[in-house]
């Protein structure tokens, strides 16, 4: 599992090991995924293995699938949870930042799903979950290349999850509004009154994101209000969602 070392991504990793599931736990900082899988391993007598690695950069998920295949350890479960988003005018964010944004948001997902999913689909079991947001459901100024990576991660996974239909692998996106982590200090914006308003915990949002993966849905999103909020934008025109979407999104 990507991003475990804060966050939706630490929680998802203690659900999954109060259920008995060994883990690999990916992301930069390894003082905490190491103080993580300790815990876990007490907690609950798991297996884990920490990756300390930067899914920002082109070879690392290949480093990742080479490492554990030489180990003989099979991924029945793959979740592509790390990621971040930047607050801002696109034309005031730095391209370099950006850049890494774009390649951890999209390019390391698709490129862990293709690297994993060929193997589950060979033991004709598997399930990925991909964490998209709330914003793939529509143009949001202020995190605009952010909400578009992560449309770009629901299209490209439903799609493939229809492809994979009769294989024994699915792919689940799950969609979070607003979550209590580390996402705003990343991203560098102070909550909105919106935001305030919506904000979720980790848990009910991970329980949920596993449930719908273990029942093989295609998507879902967290959170009835927020679920009620996104259907109910499927009869609004677009340049008004977009409105919306900015207003929610500018300082108090
Ligand atoms: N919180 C929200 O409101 C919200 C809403 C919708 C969707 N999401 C999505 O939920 C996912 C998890 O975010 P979060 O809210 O839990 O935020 P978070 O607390 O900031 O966690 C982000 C995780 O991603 C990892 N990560 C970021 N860049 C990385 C890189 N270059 N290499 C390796 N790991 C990297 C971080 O680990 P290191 O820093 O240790 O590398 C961290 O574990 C993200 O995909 C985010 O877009 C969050």
């Amino acid at each position: 599992m990507t991003g475990a070392s804060s966050g939706l991504g630490e929680e998802f990793a203690r659900q999954l090991a109060a259920a008995g599931i060994h883990l690999v736990l990916v992301a930069r900082r390894k003082d905490r995924l190491a103080a993580t899988a300790r815990d876990l391993m007490q907690a609950h007598g798991i297996q884990t293995r920490v990756i300390s690695a930067d899914l920002s950069l082109p070879d690392t998920p290949q480093m990742i699938y080479d490492q554990l295949r030489a180990d003989g350890i099979a991924v029945d479960v793959l979740i592509n949870n790390a990621g971040f988003g930047l607050y801002g005018k696109f034309t005031d964010i730095a391209w370099e930042r950006e850049q890494q944004m774009l390649d951890v948001d999209i390019a390391t997902v698709v490129r862990m799903t293709r690297l994993f999913v060929p193997d589950m689909a060979a033991r004709k079991s598997g399930w990925v979950l991909q964490v998209a947001s709330v914003g793939a459901f529509l143009p949001s100024p202020l995190y605009a290349s952010y909400s578009a990576a992560k449309a770009f991660v629901l299209s490209f996974s439903e799609a493939i999850n229809f492809e994979l239909r009769g294989t024994g692998v699915s792919v689940t996106t799950t969609c979070p509004g607003m979550i209590r982590t580390e996402f705003h200090d990343v991203s560098g914006q102070a909550y909105t009154w919106f935001q305030r308003l919506m904000l979720m915990e980790s848990e009910p949002c991970v329980r949920a994101s596993i449930n719908a993966m273990l029942r093989r849905k295609a998507s879902v999103v967290p959170g009835r209000v927020n679920a009620l909020m996104i259907w109910s934008l499927r009869l609004t025109p677009r340049w008004l969602m977009t409105a919306i979407a900015h207003r929610t999104m500018q300082p108090d």
